[in-house]
């Protein structure tokens, strides 16, 4: 499966770019900004807009994420976009979904950096849940 091949491929690459990371942007929320320039614009466009380079050759388009809070009323859903993009608990209510589940990418990471570091595997959630929350706040800054 197309889309399976490309998760398992990213949760490699997203290991390495854990290590390589070192140097924020200047901006306002700079690991919002470089997790979703590293992991989400491939799929979702560099500013968003749904036009990923690997977008094309998905079995499910990626939609645009600017328009978030204007399809809610004109309020950011934080809760629901924070859910979708950790991914864990929809996976186990609706099966298996076009996007990656981060929540599980984020806390293999890790899982493998810990254990290179002191041979002990262990995830600490509280700083997966920051990396979510960062992202949720930088798509809550794109909004149209
Ligand atoms: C492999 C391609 C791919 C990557 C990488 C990806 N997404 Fe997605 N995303 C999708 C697809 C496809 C959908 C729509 C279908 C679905 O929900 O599974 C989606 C849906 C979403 C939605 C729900 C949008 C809505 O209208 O409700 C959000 C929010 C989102 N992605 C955020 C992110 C974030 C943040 C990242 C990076 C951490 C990311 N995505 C990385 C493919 C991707």
């Amino acid at each position: 499966m197309k889309i399976r091949f490309v998760t398992t491929r990213m949760a490699g690459f997203a290991a390495l770019t854990l290590f390589a990371a070192t140097i924020a942007p200047a901006a306002e929320n700079p690991l919002g900004e470089r997790e979703y320039q590293t992991r989400c614009a491939m799929c979702h466009g560099v500013a968003a807009r749904g036009d990923g380079w690997l977008a094309e050759y998905l079995l499910q388009r990626p939609p645009s994420l600017r328009q978030l809070k204007k399809n809610n009323g004109g309020v950011f859903p934080f809760a629901s976009v924070n859910q979708v993009i950790d991914g864990r608990k929809a996976v186990k209510l609706h099966g298996p979904r076009g996007m990656p589940v981060w929540g599980t990418v984020y806390s293999m990471e890790q899982q493998m950096a810990n254990e290179a570091r002191s041979g002990v595997s262990s995830a600490d959630e509280q700083l997966v849940r920051a990396k979510i929350r960062a992202l949720t706040n930088y798509l809550s800054q794109l909004q149209e």
